[in-house]
């Protein structure tokens, strides 16, 4: 048996460009723009006449960064600028004493008790997602990119407001999203690429169409949900939760408006990046069919084939399954690279940083550096269990970023992903469609150019 491919990865471009060419290239993908040598810096300085950045490879910067002096490299208010016509005000975007308040009254719905919780409604979302593939495990060529996105649409609606999305608004919800992504689909360049002020910054017209109308099928949700909770009809759900918690320093919860800010980017963030990660863990196992095989096995031990869900523990046995998505985001970090900007003058390394130069994290390229992980380029879940992997996991994986900013939903994917992904493996065979090999750019989250492309079976 011939061995396995590498698993796909952009080709660079080369050392020296252009500032015109770099532009260029950075708006078409900004995996590619990017020099092979980042696989291999602890850190690079990009000078432009506009900016200056600074991408940080070295783990002790990104430590410094992201968990020990996080006040002093805050999101940067172009963030804000690329995402204000969708997400307002929301967490994501937000710093200072509003973005603590925030978190203080997200982060405990997010916690293991509720998670255990929110079992059942993502059970539920797997058990509709094997419907809608079995008409279409016929062996013919299927884009499961699009299958994914909307399998994790549906956890978000089922766990945070008890609704699948086949219903209406929901579905609404998911479907301008998509155009939403169509009509601006690199959300972060603004970020990643600071003008100066004096250039505009115009959102496309349709960019604040699609934003509009989402939002205002949000505020529709959420003021629905606050009048079931005033008469006391109200699920016990994520939604519920949200909105009745009260900010434990001053008593007050979310109100309406501030909570369809929190709601659009728990869809945004729940949704885009548990799709990217489960469509490439699918496709990284139709090139393995050793590990699919594997974790079909483990499927089968663990879950039951029925509509009512399994206890919570089981969750905890689907140890492979785990390591495959684990390694999956690895490869494929849904979310590539994370921008700061530094507010007071700051040494890293041997360079002197002055205030508003940008600080770039980067999981795409700490994930496969050269320095850090033996056989960068290699899908190997099993590394985990070797001593260079797990070092590297603790020093040099961050698919969730890390600090007090940590993904507050990292605990929700991380038992979405394999559940859905042993889901599907109990049920269904995965081969590639051949000439189809997926080429992954940064969109909003990384995905696959032209989407990415299997053969789905029944197994016997
Ligand atoms: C595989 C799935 C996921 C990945 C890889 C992921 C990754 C990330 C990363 C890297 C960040 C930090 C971004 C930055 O600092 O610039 C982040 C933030 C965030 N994520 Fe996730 N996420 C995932 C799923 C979720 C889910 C399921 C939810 C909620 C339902 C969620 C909600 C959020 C929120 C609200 C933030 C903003 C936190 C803050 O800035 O304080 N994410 N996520």
């Amino acid at each position: 048996m011939s061995p396995a491919p590498h698993p796909p990865k952009p080709v660079p471009r080369p050392d020296k460009v252009s500032l015109l060419r770099y532009l260029q290239l950075f708006r078409r993908d900004i995996l590619s723009a990017q020099p092979a040598r980042l696989y291999r810096a602890w850190m690079a300085e990009f000078r432009t006449p506009f900016f200056r950045s600074y991408l940080c490879n070295d783990p002790k910067l990104v430590d410094l960064v992201l968990k020990q002096r996080p006040r002093d490299f805050p999101k940067s208010d172009r963030i804000r600028e690329g995402l204000r016509p969708l997400l307002g005000n929301s967490v994501f975007v937000t710093n200072g004493e509003v973005w603590e308040r925030q978190r203080r009254i997200i982060d405990p719905a997010f916690e293991g008790g509720r998670l255990r919780d929110t079992f059942p409604a993502m059970w539920a979302a797997g058990r509709a997602l094997l419907a809608r593939l079995q008409p279409k495990a016929t062996g013919a060529a299927l884009e499961i990119e699009f299958e994914t996105s909307h399998a994790a649409a549906d956890v978000i609606f089922r766990t945070l407001f008890s609704i699948p999305i086949e219903d209406e608004t929901a579905g609404a919800v998911f479907h301008e999203f998509r155009a939403h992504q169509k009509a601006q689909p690199v959300l972060n360049l603004g970020a990643l690429l600071p003008l100066p002020d004096w250039v505009p910054r115009f959102h496309r017209p349709q960019t604040r169409r699609t934003a509009r109308r989402i939002r205002s099928l949000i505020a529709g949700l959420t003021t629905a949900r606050a009048s079931a909770i005033a008469a006391g009809t109200a699920p016990d759900d994520l939604a519920t939760k949200i909105l009745t918690f009260p900010d434990p320093q001053t008593g007050a919860c979310f109100d309406t408006e501030e909570m369809v800010d929190q709601v659009a980017i728990f869809f945004l963030a729940g949704h885009e990046t548990s799709a990217s990660a489960l469509a490439w863990a699918l496709y990284l196992l139709t090139t393995h069919p050793d590990w699919q095989d594997r974790l079909a096995a483990e499927a089968r031990d663990c879950l039951p084939d029925t509509d009512a869900a399994p206890d919570f523990a089981t969750l905890g046995r689907l140890k492979q399954t785990r390591a495959v998505f684990r390694e999956a985001m690895r490869l494929y970090p849904p979310v590539p690279m994370m921008v700061r900007e530094a507010r007071c003058p700051v040494r890293l390394r041997d360079r002197d940083v002055a205030p508003g130069a940008q600080i770039v994290l980067s999981p795409w390229h700490l994930h496969r550096h050269e320095r850090l992980w033996d056989n960068p380029d290699t899908f190997d879940p099993a590394r985990f269990d070797t001593e260079n992997g797990r070092q590297a996991l603790r020093e040099a994986y961050i698919p969730f970023s890390t600090g007090p900013r940590v993904c507050p939903g990292a605990g929700f994917a991380m038992a979405e992903g394999p559940l859905l992904l042993a889901m599907i493996l109990q049920r269904f065979r995965l081969t590639p469609v051949e000439g189809r090999i997926p080429v992954p750019v940064a969109h909003l989250t990384v995905r696959a150019r032209d989407g990415i492309w299997l053969h789905l079976t029944p197994r016997a």
